[in-house]
């Protein structure tokens, strides 16, 4: 990947931008995985390792590989104190540098409407975990808005401009998702919807954490100019849902699926 294409490079603002809510869908996606203990564990596209210290945490796996093309959010992973037990390699979701069978369970976190090919992904995934394993995902829903930087598509728009947006938004709908979990042959397949609140402590929070420049919003970002930015940011205040103690709170929501290997 070239570096102008890659959306995810800063491992600490990622973090604020979006660590924060990946890790609380992913708490809600574990438990609903409910995956015995002492699994060898796969997290694809592990980025700067935010639910892969979920795993860890709640699972108590006996290993844990984790694959992310971008060398700058495995840097930052491998600092983070809940994760030494970790294997961080780079690869992609689509051709999985691993042998059949290598996993009890693959997992993949908010990638899948990043890849140009989910399909080969779904079935790396399938491929590389043993028989009677699982094979599990979750990803914002884009085309029905629950991702949490929804607000600034919709001011954008409001704006007359669009944001650069994933890929592949289409991959993440339960639908969709189902259909690719199928067509790896995954069996036992249910898909379910996780939603949480997504919390800031105050507009300035909204606005220093998503005024990163990574993610799709952030290469918009880049293209604005300063007058545009300062428009967008009075139309983000003026309809923002803001609590009376000043705090801004919204509904995000993601679709995650999960299927079996077979037996
Ligand atoms: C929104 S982040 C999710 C990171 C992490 N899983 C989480 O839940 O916070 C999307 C990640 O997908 C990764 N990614 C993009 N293309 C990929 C590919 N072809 N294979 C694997 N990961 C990919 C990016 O580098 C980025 O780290």
């Amino acid at each position: 990947m070239r570096e102008a294409d890659k959306l995810f490079t800063d491992g600490e603002a990622y973090e604020r931008l979006m660590g924060r809510w990946s890790r609380k869908v992913g708490k809600l996606f574990l438990d609903w995985l409910d995956a015995p203990k002492n699994l060898s564990w796969l997290d694809v596209g592990c980025g700067n390792g935010a639910f892969t210290e979920e795993i860890i945490a709640r699972c108590m796996p006996a290993a844990v590989t984790a694959v992310d093309p971008s060398d700058d959010q495995l840097g930052y992973a491998r600092t983070r104190p809940g994760v030494k037990m970790t294997n961080f390699r780079v690869g992609d979701a689509q051709n999985l540098p691993f042998a059949v069978s290598t996993f009890d369970i693959a997992t993949m976190a908010l990638v899948i409407s990043f890849l140009p090919n989910p399909d080969k992904a779904a079935a790396e995934m399938a491929r590389v975990v043993r028989p009677g394993g699982w094979v599990a995902a979750y990803m914002w829903d884009g085309p029905g808005g629950g991702t949490p930087v929804h607000p600034i598509y919709l001011a954008l728009e409001s704006m007359g401009m669009t944001s650069v947006r994933p890929p592949n938004p289409a991959a993440s709908g339960r639908d969709a998702m189902q259909g690719l979990w199928k067509n790896a042959g995954l069996e036992s397949v249910e898909t379910r919807v996780i939603r949480i609140p997504t919390v800031y402590s105050d507009f300035d929070d909204f606005w220093d954490s998503n005024l990163v420049p990574i993610g799709p919003q952030g290469k918009t970002f880049a293209g604005m100019s300063a007058s545009a930015k300062q428009e967008l940011r009075t139309r983000l205040r003026d309809h923002l849902p803001a609590s009376s103690d000043g705090r801004i709170v919204y509904e995000s929501f993601a679709n995650a699926v999960k299927g079996r290997v077979p037996a």
